[in-house]
């Protein structure tokens, strides 16, 4: 008899934008006459960048040709994508990353979800409150929580981010082994200074701690002061890996490319106290379950890198925070406490009322999706997150419907 892994009962029903997904389909369905403006799911509209389309155009043609056609890669990614990454994502900014601690992947969602592997089933893990759900949801199907009850799993150490401490969780009093961060924050937009991560890489030294950082988001960043990278604080290195993704920055989340960097510095312990490496145990785990992302992609995510690339991506992000600044003016407009949005695409609105009422209200009454905060943790309930990806001009109409709404 095949049998389950009786984790996967623990999950709720189903994934949090798949469960919003439904009920948008169901309404739009029910309205044609209201056609829904997504404000919900973080999921880029603008087209890729002409630097990014030319380069894909021209692998494609060298794959055309037996003389320049290419099978396999090399599963941790093609030389002159790690390079132009160290290069530019980090050495720029002083971070000493080398080209071999890049690993190149089809999305952070995934590198994110599998890291958890290389960890014992019963390691103390941290995570935020609210929290981007794959997080969580991995190591529930990893077999690493108890039970679900009053919206939370027993067995983890939850960090609240509330209002008072701005979202950004302070480091927790007790143990721990394994600690998920993400800045700027998804779902909430809030972002951490220097000397609030210099605490947890320090909390993380002194615990042989690891921190897996998610910073799929900074190129949103326009703060100076704030941090782009975990390796421009201290000891960083030694305890944390850093997720990165093309998807929000370039557009890519149809086009499918990330990449995640694993620090030759950092360590791993075994039963026995022994230290092993994290990088050589990504490496063994990425070559057996990976076979690398296609060239031609690749091809289009080194253009990025280009000076063309560059100027057009900066643009595009442009765009978006123009949007953010849109929507949060509106809501704080009509009255609504909100955060994010200057340094995020992704805009926290204190709703004053349950998330999934006030979800069904701006859909059913203005036709628009946003994404209730109550998906993301306890901690969520009241808000809701608006995001900026869309076009200038959807933005304007989904605003100007929320207030006709709620007037
Ligand atoms: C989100 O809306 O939170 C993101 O788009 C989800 C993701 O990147 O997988």
């Amino acid at each position: 008899m095949i049998r389950m892994n009786s984790h996967y009962k623990k999950l709720k029903a189903s994934y949090l934008f798949s469960d919003i997904a439904k009920r948008v389909s169901a309404f739009q369905e029910a309205h044609p006459e209201m056609p829904v403006i997504r404000l919900g799911i973080g999921d880029v509209t603008r087209a890729l960048p002409e630097a990014c389309i030319q380069a894909l155009h021209k692998a494609v043609e060298e794959m055309a040709s037996e003389a320049t056609f290419r099978g396999y890669g090399p599963e941790q990614g093609y030389a002159f994508l790690r390079e132009a990454i160290a290069r530019n994502d980090f050495q720029s900014r002083g971070c000493a990353i080398e080209a071999d601690e890049v690993f190149v992947s089809d999305g952070a969602k995934c590198d994110t979800g599998n890291f958890q592997e290389l960890f014992s089933t019963d390691i103390a893990i941290a995570l935020p409150d609210p929290v981007y759900p794959a997080y969580l949801d991995t190591n529930v199907m990893a077999g690493r929580t108890g039970v679900f009850s009053d919206g939370r799993y027993s067995g983890l150490i939850y960090l609240d981010g509330t209002k008072d401490n701005g979202f950004v969780p302070p480091v927790p009093d007790q143990p721990v082994d394994l600690i998920y961060l993400c800045y700027p924050n998804n779902p909430t937009g809030a972002t951490a200074t220097r000397a609030q991560l210099q605490e947890w890489v320090d909390f993380a030294r002194a615990q042989k701690a690891l921190i897996l950082f998610d910073a799929a988001y900074e190129a949103f960043i326009t703060d100076p002061a704030i941090p782009h990278s975990i390796y421009e604080i201290p000891g960083a290195r030694e305890v944390a890996v850093e997720f990165r993704s093309f998807s929000k920055t370039a557009g890519f989340t149809g086009t499918r490319c990330a990449f995640t960097v694993v620090p030759k510095d950092c360590k791993v312990y075994d039963e026995d106290g022994a230290a092993h490496s994290l990088h050589a145990l990504w490496n063994r785990r990425h070559c057996t379950k990976f076979n690398g992302v296609a060239y031609p992609i690749q091809k289009a995510a080194e253009a990025v890198y280009s000076p063309e690339g560059k100027a057009q991506v900066q643009a595009i992000i442009q765009g978006y925070l123009e949007n953010a600044s849109v929507i949060r003016n509106a809501m704080a407009a009509l009255g609504f406490d909100c955060v994010g949005g200057d340094n995020s695409p992704y805009i926290w609105v204190d709703g004053r009322s349950d998330s999934w009422e006030f979800f069904d209200r701006l859909l059913k009454n203005a036709g628009v999706v946003c994404t209730p905060g109550a998906g993301f943790g306890r901690c969520g309930e009241g808000y809701i997150r608006i995001s900026a990806f869309n076009s200038r001009e959807n933005v304007d109409k989904a605003m100007a419907r929320i207030q006709k709404a709620l007037a």
